[in-house]
């Protein structure tokens, strides 16, 4: 026996070795840890059991029959992420590149297949070199193995994704059906299709940063929601995103403990500026309003318009959608509104309450806007957010215009709460744009053409540049003062904790993509 555990050992030395001293130094110098550090850092210490430390792979094409790799380029299993189960893989560069086949595949599959199972979040560490090229065509099954549970898991367990190494090819399409993709500055990149293909194809000259760093894919793309600094960074980010959401669709966001203390919070009164034309950071309201640091944004760098993270209010997890007037007046757009709603269709899949802060002047007018379907975009918002089913408050703070109105979680498309700021402008149109159409005749008719505009405008303002409008017919169940909001939103929360809503009878609906 003594002899047999001896090779046992071994054997799992072997494996914890990766591609040997130098490729692990190689992957150090490049500001890389290996997947083995990866998976240190990211689980409870002592708590990572791993699965298929001694499976290889079975080709013997170009030589592969002289290296058979313990483990195939990738550690999986599973552990726990503060006390909370969660099964994790991680690509191991260090072993013929992460390159993924048919083995690597299905150890893969294997931890996916568990996690659904034993309902728990997935994590994918991410840096390979694409399909293993030796190996063929089961290279391209294993990827498909994997999208197809990638996109059966969706909605039942969160799936995580860090792209801590090269992602190309349709290797991306793993992370991308994954509800939250991080990238590390510098040492990652995601593209279908490199450089050098990029070059003969269009004769554009670009850099893998270029075409798919991590601030190319958070500013421009939007493909990932977060960027890190380093890998130790990335890793607590993981963590931190965890803590927000349940481990499968079954069970309620975690809840951390609350005291509850005094919940007014005057600093609310002196944020909305006395021009309504003027802006002012909708991240102000929110950090105002929710339990103290704990906010965290999502997609933070792109389409600014629109501000979307998790916090916490009373010690509950809940998801934010905000309109940001400090940018583009936080008017709606085609990558604001596909934002916004990927992100109401996360938090209605995990349980997840929804606040929204409204101020908002309609949509962007153009051609731009037009030719590339801000109609078939913008419905992907007001669809999301009528067939939500968690508890829903919205919160006006200024303007509510047009149909951006009825698309930001309006009572007419199934919020529970509305409050409203006297602030509130709540109308077809602002006041300039109104009277111009209304008055048009009498404007046109007039000797003092501004002057009579300016008449007009501000009758038209007296009317509807209120919240009463709308309170009046219902629309608006409250109107609050600024600094009630926390309070009034910590009851209203409290008071939809037992929410039951269902969508009818259906296979799926038609999302507008
Ligand atoms: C087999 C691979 C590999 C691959 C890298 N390696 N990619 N082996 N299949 N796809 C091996 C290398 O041969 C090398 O082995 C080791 O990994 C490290 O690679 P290097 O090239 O030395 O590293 P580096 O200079 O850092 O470059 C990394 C890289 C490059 C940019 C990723 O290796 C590369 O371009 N690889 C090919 C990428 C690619 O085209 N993949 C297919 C994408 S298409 P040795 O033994 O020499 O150290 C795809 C389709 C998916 O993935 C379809 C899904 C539907």
């Amino acid at each position: 026996m003594q002899e047999k555990i001896k090779d046992l050992e071994k054997k799992i030395a072997e494996a914890h070795k990766g591609g040997g001293e130098k490729r692990i130094e190689a992957q150090h110098e490049k500001n890389k840890l290996t997947a083995r550090e990866r998976i240190h850092f990211l689980m409870d210490e002592g708590s990572f059991e791993e699965i298929g430390m001694f499976v290889t792979h079975r080709s013997n094409n170009f030589g592969l029959d002289k290296n058979k790799p313990l483990g195939d380029g990738v550690v999986t299993g599973y552990g726990t992420i503060n006390g909370r189960l969660t099964y994790v893989f991680a690509q191991d560069f260090t072993v013929m590149g992460g390159s993924l086949a048919e083995a690597h595949a299905e150890k893969i599959v294997k931890i996916m297949d568990m996690a659904m199972k034993n309902g728990a979040p997935l994590i994918g560490l991410n840096d390979s070199g694409g399909a293993r090229i030796q190996e063929g065509v089961v290279s391209l099954g294993g990827y498909a193995d994997i999208f197809y549970r990638n996109t059966q898991a969706s909605g039942v367990i969160p799936q995580l994704s860090a792209i801590m190494g090269p992602c190309a090819g349709g290797a991306v399409y793993s992370p991308a059906l994954t509800d939250f993709i991080m990238m590390v500055e510098k040492t990652s990149y995601m593209f279908v299709t490199g450089p050098n293909v990029v070059k003969t194809v269009t004769h554009e000259e670009v850099t893998s940063e270029e075409l798919g760093g991590a601030s190319t894919h958070a500013t421009k793309s939007g493909v990932t929601h977060f960027t890190y600094a380093n890998e130790i960074e990335c890793i607590n980010g993981l963590k931190k995103l965890l803590s927000y959401v349940p481990q499968n669709c079954e069970e309620e966001p975690p809840a951390i403990d609350y005291k509850p203390g005094n919940e007014v919070r005057e600093k609310l009164n002196n944020i909305i500026p006395d021009n309504p034309n003027q802006p002012y950071d909708i991240r102000e309201v929110i950090e105002g309003t929710v339990d103290s640091d704990s906010f965290h944004e999502v997609h933070k760098d792109f389409a600014e318009n629109i501000v979307v993270g998790f916090a916490r209010i009373a010690g509950r997890s809940i998801g934010i959608v905000a309109n940001q007037p400090a940018f583009l007046a936080g008017v709606l757009d085609i990558n604001s509104s596909a934002k916004g709603a990927r992100f109401v269709r996360f938090c209605d899949a995990f349980n997840i309450p929804l606040l929204v802060f409204e101020d908002v002047p309609g949509f962007l007018p153009g051609t731009d806007q037009e030719w590339n379907a801000i109609i078939t975009n913008g419905a992907k918002l007001l669809y999301a957010f009528s067939e939500a089913t968690v508890p829903r408050v919205t919160v006006i703070t200024r303007k509510a215009y047009g149909g951006a109105y009825d698309v930001m979680n309006s009572k007419h498309i199934g919020a529970d709460m509305n409050f409203a700021w006297p602030s509130a402008e709540i109308a077809v149109m602002g006041a300039k744009g109104a009277a111009e159409i209304i008055f048009k005749k009498e404007i046109q008719a007039a000797d003092d053409k501004e002057a009579k505009l300016k008449e007009k405008e501000e009758e038209y303002a007296e009317m509807f540049a209120n919240p009463y409008n709308a309170a009046a017919r219902g629309y608006v169940d409250e109107v609050i003062r600024p600094d009630q909001t926390r309070e009034k939103l910590i009851k209203a929360f409290k008071m939809l904790e037992n929410k039951v809503d269902t969508l009818p009878k259906k296979k799926h609906g038609n999302i507008p993509l």
